[in-house]
Protein backbone atom coordinates (compact mmCIF):
# COMPACT_ATOMS: atom_id res chain seq x y z
CA UNK A 1 0.00 0.00 0.00
CA UNK A 2 1.26 3.54 -0.66
CA UNK A 3 1.87 6.34 1.56
CA UNK A 4 -0.72 8.78 1.40
CA UNK A 5 -0.46 12.25 -0.55
CA UNK A 6 1.83 14.58 2.12
CA UNK A 7 -0.88 17.15 3.33
CA UNK A 8 1.48 19.78 1.50
CA UNK A 9 0.62 18.30 -1.77
CA UNK A 10 -2.93 17.91 -1.50
CA UNK A 11 -3.09 22.04 -0.17
CA UNK A 12 -0.59 23.23 -2.82
CA UNK A 13 1.29 25.06 0.28
CA UNK A 14 3.89 24.41 2.63
CA UNK A 15 4.80 27.37 5.92
CA UNK A 16 8.42 28.09 5.83
CA UNK A 17 10.05 30.36 8.23
CA UNK A 18 6.45 32.03 8.56
CA UNK A 19 5.53 32.18 4.55
CA UNK A 20 3.30 30.12 2.41
CA UNK A 21 5.16 28.67 0.10
CA UNK A 22 3.57 26.65 -3.41
CA UNK A 23 4.76 22.81 -3.51
CA UNK A 24 4.42 20.64 -5.99
CA UNK A 25 5.19 17.06 -6.61
CA UNK A 26 8.21 18.14 -8.44
CA UNK A 27 10.02 19.66 -5.16
CA UNK A 28 10.54 18.67 -1.66
CA UNK A 29 8.29 20.13 1.08
CA UNK A 30 9.91 22.48 3.17
CA UNK A 31 11.37 21.04 6.71
CA UNK A 32 11.26 22.93 9.93
CA UNK A 33 14.96 22.26 10.32
CA UNK A 34 16.29 23.74 7.33
CA UNK A 35 14.63 26.84 8.81
CA UNK A 36 18.09 27.05 11.02
CA UNK A 37 20.27 28.22 7.69
CA UNK A 38 17.82 31.48 7.73
CA UNK A 39 18.72 31.46 11.47
CA UNK A 40 22.34 31.29 11.05
CA UNK A 41 22.09 33.56 7.96
CA UNK A 42 20.71 36.77 10.06
CA UNK A 43 23.05 35.45 12.92
CA UNK A 44 26.67 36.37 10.25
CA UNK A 45 24.51 39.56 9.13
CA UNK A 46 23.83 40.57 13.24
CA UNK A 47 20.09 40.71 12.77
CA UNK A 48 18.05 39.81 15.96
CA UNK A 49 16.51 36.11 14.62
CA UNK A 50 15.12 34.85 18.19
CA UNK A 51 13.28 37.20 20.62
CA UNK A 52 15.38 37.09 23.33
CA UNK A 53 18.77 36.19 21.22
CA UNK A 54 21.45 38.73 21.40
CA UNK A 55 22.63 38.71 17.66
CA UNK A 56 26.39 38.39 17.03
CA UNK A 57 28.45 41.32 15.65
CA UNK A 58 27.91 41.51 11.43
CA UNK A 59 30.62 39.75 9.62
CA UNK A 60 29.03 40.11 6.60
CA UNK A 61 29.60 42.98 4.10
CA UNK A 62 26.79 45.47 3.31
CA UNK A 63 25.36 43.86 0.66
CA UNK A 64 26.44 40.15 0.74
CA UNK A 65 26.29 38.57 -2.30
CA UNK A 66 24.47 34.61 -1.20
CA UNK A 67 24.08 31.51 -3.26
CA UNK A 68 21.26 29.07 -2.34
CA UNK A 69 22.62 25.35 -4.14
CA UNK A 70 19.70 23.23 -4.68
CA UNK A 71 16.87 25.61 -3.83
CA UNK A 72 13.97 23.54 -4.89
CA UNK A 73 10.63 25.34 -4.04
CA UNK A 74 12.94 28.59 -3.53
CA UNK A 75 11.85 28.70 0.44
CA UNK A 76 15.64 28.97 1.21
CA UNK A 77 16.56 32.18 -1.15
CA UNK A 78 13.42 33.40 -1.19
CA UNK A 79 13.22 33.70 2.82
CA UNK A 80 16.74 35.22 2.33
CA UNK A 81 15.76 38.12 0.08
CA UNK A 82 13.03 39.09 2.41
CA UNK A 83 14.73 38.96 5.61
CA UNK A 84 18.21 40.53 4.46
CA UNK A 85 16.87 42.85 1.62
CA UNK A 86 20.42 44.28 1.16
CA UNK A 87 21.38 40.73 -0.09
CA UNK A 88 22.02 39.82 -3.71
CA UNK A 89 20.48 36.64 -4.18
CA UNK A 90 21.15 33.88 -6.64
CA UNK A 91 19.81 30.10 -6.86
CA UNK A 92 20.41 27.00 -8.96
CA UNK A 93 18.78 23.63 -9.30
CA UNK A 94 19.30 20.72 -11.46
CA UNK A 95 15.45 20.55 -12.08
CA UNK A 96 14.20 22.71 -14.52
CA UNK A 97 10.40 21.68 -12.86
CA UNK A 98 11.26 22.93 -9.17
CA UNK A 99 12.87 25.98 -10.67
CA UNK A 100 9.57 27.10 -12.14
CA UNK A 101 8.23 26.35 -9.12
CA UNK A 102 10.86 28.35 -7.20
CA UNK A 103 10.19 31.76 -10.03
CA UNK A 104 6.26 31.10 -8.84
CA UNK A 105 7.06 31.58 -5.03
CA UNK A 106 9.21 34.39 -5.75
CA UNK A 107 6.99 36.27 -7.64
CA UNK A 108 4.13 35.74 -4.72
CA UNK A 109 6.61 37.09 -2.34
CA UNK A 110 8.18 39.97 -4.49
CA UNK A 111 11.74 38.45 -4.06
CA UNK A 112 14.08 39.40 -6.67
CA UNK A 113 16.13 36.30 -7.00
CA UNK A 114 18.29 35.39 -10.00
CA UNK A 115 17.69 31.98 -10.85
CA UNK A 116 19.89 29.68 -12.64
CA UNK A 117 19.57 25.79 -13.71
CA UNK A 118 22.96 24.01 -12.67
CA UNK A 119 24.76 21.31 -11.29
CA UNK A 120 25.44 23.10 -8.19
CA UNK A 121 27.01 26.31 -8.96
CA UNK A 122 29.21 25.35 -12.36
CA UNK A 123 27.03 27.63 -14.14
CA UNK A 124 27.39 30.22 -11.69
CA UNK A 125 29.59 33.19 -12.82
CA UNK A 126 29.42 35.40 -9.33
CA UNK A 127 32.02 34.72 -6.56
CA UNK A 128 29.21 34.83 -3.55
CA UNK A 129 30.01 35.17 0.34
CA UNK A 130 27.94 32.78 1.19
CA UNK A 131 26.70 29.56 -0.09
CA UNK A 132 23.61 27.55 1.55
CA UNK A 133 22.58 24.60 0.30
CA UNK A 134 20.44 22.20 1.57
CA UNK A 135 21.30 18.96 -1.30
CA UNK A 136 20.33 15.45 -1.51
CA UNK A 137 21.78 13.59 1.43
CA UNK A 138 19.25 10.55 2.24
CA UNK A 139 21.23 7.28 1.86
CA UNK A 140 18.78 4.81 0.59
CA UNK A 141 20.53 1.83 3.05
CA UNK A 142 19.51 3.62 6.51
CA UNK A 143 17.81 1.40 8.16
CA UNK A 144 16.03 3.67 10.18
CA UNK A 145 14.60 5.25 6.40
CA UNK A 146 10.81 5.06 6.03
CA UNK A 147 11.15 5.14 1.94
CA UNK A 148 7.08 5.08 1.96
CA UNK A 149 6.98 8.14 3.70
CA UNK A 150 9.11 9.85 1.27
CA UNK A 151 7.70 8.16 -1.86
CA UNK A 152 5.94 11.44 -3.16
CA UNK A 153 9.01 13.49 -3.05
CA UNK A 154 11.28 13.56 -5.94
CA UNK A 155 13.77 11.57 -5.78
CA UNK A 156 16.63 13.77 -7.06
CA UNK A 157 15.55 15.91 -4.13
CA UNK A 158 16.16 13.35 -1.10
CA UNK A 159 18.64 10.85 -2.25
CA UNK A 160 22.98 10.49 -2.91
CA UNK A 161 25.03 8.15 -3.44
CA UNK A 162 28.34 7.81 -1.35
CA UNK A 163 26.43 7.09 1.76
CA UNK A 164 24.11 10.27 1.06
CA UNK A 165 27.53 12.46 0.75
CA UNK A 166 28.04 12.50 -3.02
CA UNK A 167 27.04 15.80 -3.68
CA UNK A 168 27.98 17.54 -0.49
CA UNK A 169 31.88 16.72 -1.01
CA UNK A 170 31.49 17.50 -4.42
CA UNK A 171 30.04 21.47 -3.52
CA UNK A 172 33.07 21.43 -0.95
CA UNK A 173 35.24 20.42 -3.85
CA UNK A 174 34.19 23.28 -5.65
CA UNK A 175 33.34 26.44 -3.86
CA UNK A 176 35.57 28.87 -2.87
CA UNK A 177 33.04 31.18 -0.79
CA UNK A 178 33.78 32.50 2.71
CA UNK A 179 31.14 31.15 4.52
CA UNK A 180 29.55 27.70 3.63
CA UNK A 181 26.35 26.75 5.16
CA UNK A 182 25.15 22.93 4.91
CA UNK A 183 22.16 21.04 5.75
CA UNK A 184 22.66 16.73 6.81
CA UNK A 185 21.58 14.21 8.84
CA UNK A 186 23.77 14.82 12.31
CA UNK A 187 24.98 11.34 11.85
CA UNK A 188 26.57 12.79 8.80
CA UNK A 189 27.81 15.83 10.48
CA UNK A 190 31.43 14.67 11.35
CA UNK A 191 32.29 13.04 8.11
CA UNK A 192 31.54 16.21 6.35
CA UNK A 193 33.59 18.51 8.85
CA UNK A 194 36.93 16.05 8.34
CA UNK A 195 36.16 16.01 4.55
CA UNK A 196 35.75 19.85 4.62
CA UNK A 197 38.84 20.06 6.66
CA UNK A 198 41.62 21.03 4.70
CA UNK A 199 39.37 24.06 2.98
CA UNK A 200 36.88 24.92 5.83
CA UNK A 201 36.97 25.50 9.80
CA UNK A 202 33.56 24.32 11.68
CA UNK A 203 32.40 27.69 13.35
CA UNK A 204 28.64 26.38 14.24
CA UNK A 205 26.19 23.52 14.42
CA UNK A 206 22.30 24.24 15.13
CA UNK A 207 20.51 20.73 14.47
CA UNK A 208 21.24 19.58 10.90
CA UNK A 209 22.91 22.79 9.98
CA UNK A 210 26.58 22.94 9.88
CA UNK A 211 28.06 26.48 9.84
CA UNK A 212 31.55 26.26 8.22
CA UNK A 213 34.50 29.34 7.19
CA UNK A 214 36.95 30.08 5.72
CA UNK A 215 40.18 30.03 7.85
CA UNK A 216 41.98 33.43 7.59
CA UNK A 217 44.98 32.04 5.98
CA UNK A 218 43.08 31.16 3.20
CA UNK A 219 42.49 32.99 0.28
CA UNK A 220 38.97 34.53 0.28
CA UNK A 221 36.27 36.04 -2.80
C1 LIG B 1 16.77 18.46 -0.30
S1 LIG B 1 16.09 19.34 -1.67
C2 LIG B 1 16.12 20.99 -0.98
C3 LIG B 1 15.11 21.93 -1.56
C4 LIG B 1 15.05 23.27 -0.82
N1 LIG B 1 16.31 23.96 -0.84
C5 LIG B 1 14.62 23.07 0.62
O1 LIG B 1 15.43 23.26 1.52
O2 LIG B 1 13.44 22.71 0.83
C6 LIG B 1 17.46 19.29 -2.77
C7 LIG B 1 17.32 20.07 -4.07
O3 LIG B 1 18.57 19.93 -4.77
C8 LIG B 1 18.29 19.73 -6.14
N2 LIG B 1 19.44 19.02 -6.74
C9 LIG B 1 19.69 17.68 -6.77
N3 LIG B 1 20.84 17.42 -7.39
C10 LIG B 1 21.36 18.63 -7.75
C11 LIG B 1 22.53 19.03 -8.43
N4 LIG B 1 23.43 18.13 -8.87
N5 LIG B 1 22.74 20.35 -8.65
C12 LIG B 1 21.82 21.26 -8.24
N6 LIG B 1 20.68 20.95 -7.58
C13 LIG B 1 20.45 19.65 -7.33
C14 LIG B 1 17.00 18.97 -6.19
O4 LIG B 1 16.36 19.12 -7.44
C15 LIG B 1 16.24 19.58 -5.01
O5 LIG B 1 15.45 20.66 -5.44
Amino acid sequence: MSAPLPKAYKNGYQDFYGRDFLVTPDVLIPRPETEQIIDAILNLAGKPYLPGVKPAPRVLPENPVILDVGTGSGCIAITIKKELPEAEVYATDISEKALKIAQKNAAKHGAPISFIISHLCKNVKTTPDIIVANLPYVDENWDWLDKEALSHEPFVALYAEDHGLKLIKELIDTVNSKYLILEADPCQHDEIVSYARSKYELIETRGFILVFRQPKNLPGP
